[in-house]
């Protein structure tokens, strides 16, 4: 093995999970951002964290509101990902711009998109700083599915959103 940068080893961990992190605005609407660093804490209770680089709107926004929820795209929101991924919710209201149909969770003001695999409904527990990102650490309390939506990875480090196929 030769010695390589994280950066490097995160492309190699390619496809990397893809999921869209929902928050709300201060004018109530929904913003969208991707984020492939998550993963699940605790099933009992419900755990889950992910992180995002400091300067985020989505992270600005889940700090004042406690309130976030982590979906799973399905295969229509393929170029919507990668625009939520490389515009920010400061300025720029990214469901009209990447033309992304919401759908409305019971009981939260926040919207998700309608073609979601996963949608994990969460409050702020807790946030920490991790160098240049804060990792935030959420308690679950909804979850949905629908398994008629494919699950999208991010493929060649973050710049290519597919699904995965197991191979035969
Ligand atoms: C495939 C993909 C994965 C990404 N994963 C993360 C991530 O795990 N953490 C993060 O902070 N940003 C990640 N980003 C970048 C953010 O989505 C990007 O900074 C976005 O502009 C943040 O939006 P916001 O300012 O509205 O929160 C990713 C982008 C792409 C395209």
């Amino acid at each position: 093995m030769k010695q390589i940068t994280l950066p490097k080893a995160s492309q190699l961990t390619s496809p990397n999970p893809v999921t869209v992190v929902c928050t709300q605005k201060p004018d109530g609407s929904t913003n969208l951002a991707t984020v492939s660093w998550w993963t699940y804490l605790s099933y009992n209770p419900g755990m889950i964290a992910y992180a995002m680089a400091k300067p985020s709107y989505s992270g600005e926004m889940v700090r004042e509101n406690q309130k976030v929820i982590l979906t799973v795209p399905g295969a229509e929101m393929v170029d919507a990902v990668l625009g939520c991924g490389s515009t920010t919710g400061r300025n720029t209201d990214k469901v009209s711009r990447f033309h992304i149909e919401l759908a409305e969770i019971e009981g939260s003001p926040i919207k998700i998109p309608a073609h979601s695999r996963v949608a994990i409904v969460c409050k702020l527990k807790e946030h920490h700083e991790v160098g240049d990102h804060y990792l935030y650490i959420c308690d679950v309390e909804q979850v949905y599915g629908d398994e008629s939506e494919e699950a999208m990875f991010a493929w060649d480090g973050y710049s290519k959103i597919r699904p995965a196929k197991e191979k035969e």
